[in-house]
């Protein structure tokens, strides 16, 4: 078949220090987040043209995953476009074939959404730029144009809200707050300049405590927040815990940013299990993990945190200079809670790229 124009963009997972959870119509967030952008755990996707079969307004859709045809992904793909249709004219007058493939493991409990909707995203915005100007893109010329990057952004949110934030170097603010200049609900913004130079080397080392399939989609979690007698506190805190998030990152506070990260953590996990239905989203590994990594912070006095997302997960945080240390602590002490030992070691990085 011939291809009429083609795009190949890689995008990281991002890790919350400042939780999304809850949100209102429209994948508009109940609270402003803040995320690290991860560099090892990323998709590529690639998206290509092709002439399309027949004239009506249907979409044409090919979904390979892992270079195998997925029926399953493609007809959560169709409902994506279908909802973005009218902002991507070019949609119903091409058919698509689009290759995704994540370099972590299925099945290793770590969110694809985030990095699968924002390589997505960015493709397809790199597409529409394609056909305007009928000439090739540029990846680094599109990700430094600030209207383009905006517009990836909000299409990577309504893919999944935290996909909005993977575009960006480093850090990123999605959610409107009064302390960062410059934030919407509507899409996320890079926050490298609200960094210490000492964040910009934050390790994450991923704890696998089981690698299951999620025991609530976030779809799902999201929505209970909805009777959660708690909730407005919670969206209040999360507001008050950026505000002093902002200060530590600028500082390079650790001290401080992991008793939020810890706190935000928590908060997260004691949300589900006072939703109704209730859900306990760590294990005993878990908990036995958090035991140990808090003991060894107090005993070594070496600045390692943990955050959580909605499963049981952990992300080790903490700077590069100690990472010879941590992973010496990891690897006798905690190795033995992972399943078959295993963990994934990523860090800060750059953010989405167009693949050559
Ligand atoms: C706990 O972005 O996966 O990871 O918008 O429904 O796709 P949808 O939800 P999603 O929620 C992420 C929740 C979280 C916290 C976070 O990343 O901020």
């Amino acid at each position: 078949m011939k291809t009429l124009a083609t795009t190949t963009w890689r995008s990281p997972s991002n890790i919350a220090i400042i939780k999304y959870w809850g949100k209102k119509p429209n994948q508009i967030p109940q609270n402003p987040s803040l995320s690290f952008t991860l560099n090892e755990c990323f998709t590529e996707t690639s998206i290509s043209l092709v002439p399309k079969e027949s004239k009506d307004e249907e979409l044409q859709l090919q979904f390979y995953f892992d270079k195998k045809e997925n029926i399953a992904f493609r007809l959560r793909l169709l409902n994506f476009f279908a909802s973005i249709q009218k902002d991507f004219k070019f949609l119903k007058d091409y058919g698509l074939v689009i290759h995704s493939a994540n370099s972590f493991p299925h099945s290793s409990g770590i969110a694809s959404s985030a990095s699968a909707y924002s390589a997505l995203a960015a493709a397809l915005c790199d597409l529409e730029v394609q056909l305007k100007t009928g000439k090739k893109t540029n990846g680094k010329t599109l990700l430094e144009d600030k209207k383009w990057l905006k517009r990836a952004s909000v299409f990577a949110r309504l893919g999944s809200g935290s996909a909005s934030r993977s575009l960006f170097p480093y850090a990123s603010v999605w959610g409107a707050s009064e302390s960062i200049k410059g934030s919407s609900d509507e899409f996320a913004i890079g926050y490298e300049s609200g960094l210490h130079k000492d964040f910009k080397t934050l390790r994450d080392s991923i704890l696998i405590a089981s690698s299951n399939e999620k025991k609530v989609s976030s779809r799902v979690g999201h929505s209970l927040m909805k009777g959660n007698p708690y909730a407005n506190a919670r969206y209040k805190q999360a507001h008050k815990n950026l505000a002093s998030l902002k200060d530590a990152l600028k500082t390079g506070d650790w001290e401080q940013f992991g008793a939020i990260a810890e706190n935000e953590a928590m908060t997260l996990h004691a949300l589900m299990m006072c939703s109704n239905p209730s859900f306990i989203l760590m294990n005993a590994y878990t908990l036995s993990m958090i035991e140990s990594i808090r003991n060894f912070r107090e005993s070594s006095k070496i600045p390692v945190y943990f955050t959580l997302d909605a499963g049981p997960n952990i992300h080790l945080l903490y700077p590069a200079a100690y990472q010879k240390k941590v992973l010496e602590f990891a690897d006798y002490e905690l190795a033995a809670a992972c399943e078959e030992g295993r963990m994934i070691h990523d860090y800060a990085g750059k953010g989405s790229v167009k693949v050559k």
